[in-house]
């Protein structure tokens, strides 16, 4: 079986290499010609756990291949993926210009039937401007070539992006024939062996299941982001709240975390996409209106903190930044919480440290000398006011705090993610804040 996938950004060079990790002969496509060469050449334009491996291997045996010739691509190809970007135009709703392009160039050099299958995050309709645009394209050329279009959405994490493909909870897939239905079985034969389904539904169902689920998601995170701050307020604690609410299975204990709110690509991107969609169709989404705006406020909640310990005026002072991804094992700084704290700092007149195990080029691809770049985590440390905690990766997790106390001004840490307990904090004597819990405060 030989399938095409355009775009090798996040979802398209994910799935195109698990895809060749059956045994399936994947073609990945871009127009980015510096990608491609890259790729060409074994390197990987994303960090993800676990993916270079895999990609090595199946280019060795020969099964994936790069090229920015889509017309190529589609010979023998039983589906085409289109996985390319749709970022959010001035008024937040999913750009489909790359999307559409796509179509219209696969509708001006298919020549045999093929499923055409969605797999960018595109707003309900778009698999029908997908088919309108192919269609169109043929009726041109004069041609009559049957085709199917088809829905994939993809619920793949960042940092388990291969583990999440290779295992998926369940595959969506939407399909208007026996025919697609069936090509898209075989695909994804190799990746039900754990007994996950296969959920096949009509087009828009499968569209909406996207931008539902992750609404879903940042809904449950933005709860209980005010949930944490109201627990400040009464003298609760979130993380007791977090487990009493977390054992009812109705409500689980995945995804109930608090922090500085959500970040990344998805999360921001669709829930805004969606509230336009609704608005669209006369329909306010309040509570995802009500979501994003308490995300906004969240991603400044460590610096209200900052300032309660140091007062309003936070001219000069340093700070020491773990973190700056906007979640652990990526170095997507997309959204992440981290480039707002950094900028409310800068905008104070206060100067920023910063340390990332792997996000500290991408960091100075966006935010340039701005701030330091620090070598380890303890370098972050030296001569610093205080510490910020952005993003939990591991590392940071059980570090030395002898060590640390001798490097800081002050020993002081903003935990923006609750990696340590307060009573530990209190035992070793630093100041210590985090999200919906009680401060520990030695010394201002
Ligand atoms: C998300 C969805 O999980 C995935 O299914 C979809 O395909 C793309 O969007 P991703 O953006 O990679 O994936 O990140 P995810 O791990 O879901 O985290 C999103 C954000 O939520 C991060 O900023 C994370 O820090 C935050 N988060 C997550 C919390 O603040 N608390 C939690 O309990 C969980």
């Amino acid at each position: 079986m030989k399938i095409s996938v355009v775009g090798t950004g996040y979802v398209g060079l994910v799935s195109g290499t698990c895809f060749s990790q059956t045994g399936i002969d994947v073609v990945c496509v871009d127009v980015d010609e510096r990608k491609i060469n890259m790729l060409n050449n074994g390197q990987i334009p994303i960090y993800e756990p676990g993916l270079e491996d895999i990609f090595k291997y199946n280019v060795e045996k020969g099964r994936l291949s790069f090229t920015t010739n889509l017309k190529d691509s589609l010979a023998d190809s039983e589906a085409v993926f289109i996985a390319v970007g749709t970022p959010p135009d001035e008024d937040g709703s999913a750009d489909l210009k790359y999307v559409l392009g796509v179509a219209r160039e696969i509708g001006r050099h298919m020549n045999h039937y093929m499923v055409i299958v969605t797999k960018s995050t595109v707003p309900v309709g778009t698999s029908m401007k997908v088919k309108a645009a192919i269609l169109d394209e043929l009726a041109k050329r004069g041609e009559n070539i049957p085709f199917d279009v088809a829905s994939n959405p993809e619920f793949l994490k960042e940092g388990s992006a291969v583990d999440d493909f290779l295992k998926p909870d369940r595959i969506v897939v939407g399909i208007e024939s026996p025919e697609a239905e069936k090509t898209m079985r075989k695909l994804y034969k190799a990746f039900l062996l754990n007994g996950h389904p296969i959920l096949f539904m009509d087009i828009s169902s499968s569209e909406m299941t996207k931008y539902a689920a992750n609404s879903m998601l940042a809904t449950k995170i933005s709860f209980m982001n005010d949930i944490a701050n109201l627990c400040e307020l009464v003298g609760a604690d979130v993380s007791q709240v977090r487990k009493g609410i977390g054992s009812d299975a109705r409500i689980g204990n995945k995804f109930i975390y608090p922090g500085t709110g959500y970040g990344g690509s998805c999360f921001p991107k669709d829930v805004q996409a969606l509230v336009r969609t609704a608005d669209d169709y006369g329909h306010s989404l309040d509570i995802l209106k009500a979501v994003e705006a308490v995300n906004y406020r969240q991603k400044e909640v460590l610096i209200k903190k900052i300032k309660s310990h140091f007062g309003v005026n936070l001219e000069g002072l340093k700070f020491g930044m773990w973190g700056l991804a906007f979640k652990p094992k990526t170095d997507d700084m997309r959204e992440a919480p981290s480039l707002v704290i950094i900028e409310k700092l800068l905008q104070e007149g206060a100067s920023i440290v910063a340390f990332d195990p792997v996000a500290q080029e991408e960091a100075h691809r966006i935010l340039g000398d701005s701030i330091v770049y620090a070598k380890d985590e303890y370098d972050a440390c030296i001569d610093v006011d205080a510490l910020i905690i952005v993003t939990e990766w591991p590392e940071f997790r059980m570090p030395n705090f002898r060590v640390i106390e001798k490097l800081l001004k002050s020993k002081t840490i903003f935990d923006g993610r609750n990696i340590y307990e307060p009573e530990e904090m209190q035992e070793i004597k630093f100041n210590y804040y985090s999200i919906g819990r009680k401060s520990v405060v030695i010394s201002k």
